[in-house]
Formats: C-alpha cells, sequence, structure tokens
C-alpha cells in the first residue's frame, strides 16, 4: 500500500497534469466538453459486444429470424453515431491542445526575451529553438491527444468490463487479474527511458544548431572548402541521434511484446476454462462469444500502450524541461522599486568597477571614468582589453561584478533597465538587421517615427542618394541580416536607427572598424552627425578617428592605464597612447609615401 501511495506521489503523470491545468483553465468548458464526447465515443465499442449475445443465442442456437433483420441495421446505425461523435470529440481537443501549445509558446518567448544577455552567450540557437518552440508542442498536443485516448480508452474498457461481468463473473476474474499484471512492464520501461529520452532532446539541440549555421555560415562553407567537414561533422550528429533512437527501442519496443503474451496467457486460460463453463451450463454459448468479443476488444487497445506510453513519457520529459526554463531566474533584472530615468542631465560616471565573465577571471579591473553630460570620451587600447566589455556594462547587458555605475548620481541597478535603455542608443562593428525593408528597419529605433523622420535620418546617415536609387525606396527589402547592402551601407543604416532614437547618451564601439578607407570616411561623417549635442562614449580603434575627444583613456588587460586629452597624452614621454598613435601614424605615412 504504502508503496503504492508512494508511485502516486512521485508520478510523474500527477505532476505534469497539474503543472499544465492552469493553462487549460481559460477553456476548461470545451476541454470537459471534448473529454465528455469520448464517453459515449468509447462505450458504444461494447454495444457491439453486447448485440452479439441475443444474436448467437436466438439466431443461430435457436433459429429465430426475427432477430436477423434489426440487428445488421443497428449495427451500421452505432458505428455511423460513433463515427460523429469521434470527428467532434477530436475537433474539440484538437482546438484546446493547439490553444493550450499557442499559449505556452506565448509564454515562453516572453520568458527568452526577458532572459539577459549573459544566457544568450550560454545558450546555443539549435537549443533556444528546441526547447522554447519544439518541446511545447511536444508538450502539450501530446498531452491533450493522450488524454483523450486515455478517456475514451478508460471509458470503453469501463464498458466492456460490464459486458464481461455481465456474461461471467468467473472469467471476468481471470480476465481482469491479467490487466494487474501488465503494470509490472509498463514501470520498468519508464525508469530506463529517460536517460537517454534527456540525451536525444539534447543531441536535437545540437542539430538545430548545425543547420543555423550551415546556413548563417555558407559563405564560409564555401570559401573554405568545408564541405567535407560539416558533411562528416553532420554525419557523426547524426549517427548519434540513430544511435540513442535504436536504444529508446531497446528500451521500449519488447513491451507490446511482452504485454501480448501476458494477455494471450490471459486469452488462453479464459478460453480453456469458459469451455468447461459451456459444458457444465454455467453461460451459453451466446454469453461465451459475447464475452470473448468484448475481451478482445479490451485487449487490443492495451497491446499498443507501449506506444503511447513511449510517446506520454516524452510530453512529461518535455514538460519537463519546460519547467525548468520557467524557473530560470536573470542575472540582470529590475528591482521591485526601480525609478525611471527621464533624462541625463549630469553624466555617467564608472567607480572602480569589476566584471568578470566566467568566475575568477576578472576582465575589468576596478576602473574609474566620468563621462560629463555633453562630453565625448574615447577608449583605446589593444584588443581584448575589455574596451566592448565596458560599453557592455553601461546599457546593462551584464552587471558589475563590484563598483558602481551611475548616470545622475542613480546606480544603474536601481533603475529600470526599459528607461536606462531607452536613453541610450549604440552602434557596434556589427550590427545586427533584421527582415524586412529600409524603413522598418530605421523604425526599429523609435517605432512611432513618422515618414519624414526615417528619411531624415537616412539623410544624416548619408543614406539618401542610395535610397532614392532603388525602385522601391524606403520599401526595398534588405534580405537576412542586411545581405543586399555593403558593409558601409549596413553601418550607415544602423546609424539611422541609432539617430532616429534620439536618445542623449550614445555608446559607439569600433562602428568604422571593420569598413575600408573610402566607406569609413562616409561613415564616420554620419557618426559625427549622430554625436552632436549627446553624451557619447566611443570605443575606437583607429586613433585619427578620437583625436578630438574631450578625453581619452587607454585601457589595457582591463586596466587604465592613462587618461588625458589627445596632447596631454601625445606629451607623456614613453606613454602607451604615444605608442600607439605612432605605430598607427608610422603606417600611415608609409602607405602615403608607397601611394606617391
Ligand atoms: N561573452 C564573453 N564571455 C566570456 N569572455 C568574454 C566574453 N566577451 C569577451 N570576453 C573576454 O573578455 C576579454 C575582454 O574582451 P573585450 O571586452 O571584447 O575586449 P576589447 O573590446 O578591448 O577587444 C577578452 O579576454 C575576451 O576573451
Ligand atoms: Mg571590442
Amino acid at each position: 500500500m504504502k508503496k503504492i501511495k508512494k508511485v502516486i506521489t512521485t508520478n510523474q503523470f500527477v505532476i505534469n497534469y497539474r503543472r499544465m491545468l492552469p493553462y487549460a483553465k481559460p477553456y476548461w468548458k470545451r476541454a470537459v466538453f471534448g473529454l465528455l464526447l469520448t464517453i459515449p465515443v468509447g462505450s458504444l465499442d461494447a454495444v457491439i459486444a453486447v448485440f452479439l449475445k441475443p444474436y448467437m443465442d436466438n439466431v443461430m442456437v435457436a433459429k429465430d429470424a426475427k432477430y436477423t433483420y434489426y440487428i445488421p441495421f443497428a449495427i451500421v446505425g452505432f458505428t455511423m453515431l460513433k463515427g460523429c461523435l469521434a470527428y467532434l470529440s477530436t475537433y474539440i481537443n484538437t482546438w484546446v491542445g493547439c490553444k493550450i501549445t499557442m499559449d505556452l509558446k506565448k509564454k515562453l518567448y516572453a520568458k527568452l526575451l526577458d532572459m539577459d544577455i549573459g544566457y544568450f552567450d550560454k545558450t546555443s540557437s539549435g537549443h533556444i529553438l528546441f526547447r522554447y518552440c519544439q518541446d511545447a508542442d511536444m508538450a502539450a498536443s501530446g498531452l491533450i491527444m493522450n488524454l483523450k485516448s486515455f478517456f475514451s480508452k478508460f471509458f470503453s474498457s469501463l464498458a466492456l468490463i460490464g459486458v464481461l461481468l455481465w456474461n461471467s463473473w468467473q472469467l471476468s476474474i481471470i480476465a481482469i487479474g491479467v490487466l494487474v499484471v501488465l503494470v509490472f512492464p509498463i514501470q520498468i520501461v519508464r525508469k530506463k527511458m529517460k536517460g537517454v529520452a534527456t540525451k536525444t532532446a539534447n543531441i536535437l539541440a545540437v542539430v538545430n544548431t548545425n543547420y543555423n549555421e550551415s546556413f548563417a555560415g555558407n559563405r564560409l562553407v564555401t570559401s573554405y572548402n568545408l564541405q567535407q567537414y560539416q558533411k562528416q561533422k553532420t554525419k557523426n550528429i547524426l549517427e548519434e541521434v540513430f544511435g540513442l533512437q535504436m536504444k529508446m527501442v531497446q528500451y521500449t519496443n519488447w513491451l507490446s511484446p511482452v504485454m501480448q503474451i501476458i494477455i494471450s496467457f490471459g486469452l488462453a486460460t479464459v478460453i480453456g476454462y469458459g469451455s468447461i463453463l459451456i459444458v457444465n451450463g454455467t453461460i451459453t454459448s451466446g454469453n461465451f462469444v459475447s464475452f470473448i468479443a468484448a475481451l478482445l476488444m479490451l485487449y487490443t487497445p492495451l497491446k499498443t500502450i507501449g506506444d503511447k506510453f513511449v510517446s506520454v513519457q516524452y510530453s512529461f520529459l518535455a514538460i519537463e524541461r519546460i519547467w525548468e526554463l520557467f524557473e530560470l531566474n536573470p542575472d540582470v533584472k529590475d528591482k521591485p522599486n526601480a525609478k525611471e530615468l527621464t533624462k541625463v542631465k549630469k553624466g555617467i560616471k564608472l567607480e572602480q568597477i569589476r566584471f568578470e565573465y566566467v568566475p575568477g577571471v576578472e576582465v575589468v579591473k576596478g576602473i574609474d571614468l566620468e563621462v560629463k553630460v555633453g562630453q565625448m570620451v574615447a577608449i583605446v587600447g589593444n584588443s581584448g582589453g575589455g574596451k566592448t566589455t565596458i560599453a557592455h556594462l553601461i546599457p546593462r547587458f551584464y552587471d558589475v561584478t563590484s563598483g558602481t555605475i551611475r548616470i545622475d548620481g542613480h546606480d544603474i541597478r536601481d533603475l529600470t533597465q526599459h528607461s536606462l535603455r531607452a536613453n541610450i542608443a549604440t552602434v557596434f562593428q556589427d550590427n545586427f538587421l533584421f527582415v524586412g525593408t529600409i524603413k522598418q528597419n530605421v523604425l526599429l529605433g523609435r517605432p512611432d517615427a513618422t515618414d519624414e523622420e526615417v528619411k531624415e535620418a537616412l539623410k544624416h546617415a548619408y543614406l539618401e542618394k542610395f535610397v532614392d536609387s532603388l525602385p522601391n525606396g524606403l520599401d526595398t527589402e534588405i534580405g537576412e541580416r542586411g545581405i543586399i547592402l555593403s558593409g558601409g551601407q549596413k553601418q550607415r543604416l544602423a546609424i539611422a536607427r541609432a539617430f532616429i532614437r534620439n536618445a542623449s547618451v550614445l555608446i559607439l564601439d569600433e562602428a568604422t572598424s571593420a569598413l575600408d578607407n573610402k566607406a569609413e570616411k562616409v561613415v564616420q561623417k554620419a557618426l559625427d552627425d549622430l554625436m552632436k549635442n549627446k553624451t557619447v562614449l566611443v570605443v575606437a580603434h583607429r586613433l585619427s578617428t578620437v583625436v578630438n575627444a574631450d578625453k581619452i583613456v587607454v585601457i589595457e588587460q582591463g586596466e587604465l592605464l592613462e587618461e588625458g586629452s589627445h596632447e596631454e597624452l601625445l606629451a607623456k614621454e614613453s606613454g602607451t597612447y604615444k605608442m600607439l598613435y605612432e605605430t598607427q601614424f608610422a603606417v600611415k605615412t608609409r602607405k602615403e609615401n608607397e601611394d606617391k
């Protein structure tokens, strides 16, 4: 008894249906109606078995002709009724199932967008696709379908058991006893398959990532002749999937044959003992035929229970994975009483900030920096020093490990993320563009901007002429990630997007580094326009772009080495800035000499 109780409370069935219940709640009337419809659908099975007794006894044994007429009609009539009800019940149950799946996906997507940048750093695209989308399908639809078939099978089983008892209680005891034995193999399978199912889900996420990469990296694959390499990689992954599928079959597919064997023992006993009961006159031949028919109907769905059971387990495991996602807690989140940042009046101040991506590996090591309102401050230094990291800490892509970043005196962790980011426009080296038109991509900066404002922004970004030359102008589709645009045009489109945002703080991170000299000049002009009247933090690789900054800081290996204006820093004997500048300057003069 104790054991049974334990099985029930730790039962995934109970836990997972309880989890899904709130999602079914808004549609409970339809859900209940759909399930109730399965009762007549299930019980009508038994009617046919019931009819077999009078048919056998009166027509076949007693040779009474009057039954011959109505029984065939009754069978067709019942089957038609059953068909209509089955259609209606499937329709309603599917409706409920799809609604629940949709709601679950909406909620999961909202959860995904709540996660911070750090989460996306650690999570693959395939994992996201699988866990946030495919799992929801598996969870809800699987569960509803199985609930429906469980319900209909349950009522049909009840009715059939009724028919069994009506015909012969002695035979019924044997038949029902066999049902109880069937529970044991199911328990064994349940335990075995969980590990394999989890591994399968993980590897399917890898499969997704692999296809995404093959798409996004198609140019690299082509130019570096990586087809063979990619094929080999994909072959390995697919073979691993195959191995897991086979293991799953090994673990689960013995269930059906074993159940059939158990059932065949039941049938054999019933037939043997039933024959004795007929001979000694305890039951009629009609009883016996009707009993066997009902028993076959009862056992048939049980034979497929192995397959059904596997799919229920898949739903359960999907639900468990989904609930893990719901329990995730983003590292960057609003405080309950977070304040709104309206306008930046004084400026930004970094106070002894430290940061580590990986615990124990500090990449920003105690930096102090002030950007007064209206100032332009530049961060320079060799690659890997932590410049981008600092630029990402200000809009709270990550939270500092220690120290404080203040805007107008407020710790940015006390502000709402929304209002903080509404005051900051960013342009990075590689700016994401969405599928859609030029206009739609500019509007992402501020969705309620007018067409005039879009044009104005494009003008400041030096894109006006280009857009005018396109047959569809503003409404030109730019392709996935802006594939039809050149590097400089992509960058200027991102600048137009930052322009229309009209935020008072601007963060530029190597915005021109990926461009050639000519493209850089135009982009730099656009950036100069964009920087007017703004508080600007600019990370730059090319020092020529920062000579006019109010202040330049040199960052190396997470530490601030030098700070001052261009002239002040150049005046430092053997200073790092001076060295950096002279190296770049030397390259430049050499190039110019070569050009001459
Ligand atoms: N998402 C990340 N996860 C872990 N480490 C990172 C991440 N981004 C950058 N780093 C590490 O942090 C250090 C500073 O990088 P970054 O800020 O990009 O330097 P910079 O912009 O000056 O070239 C580097 O050692 C880099 O490897
Ligand atoms: Mg960088």
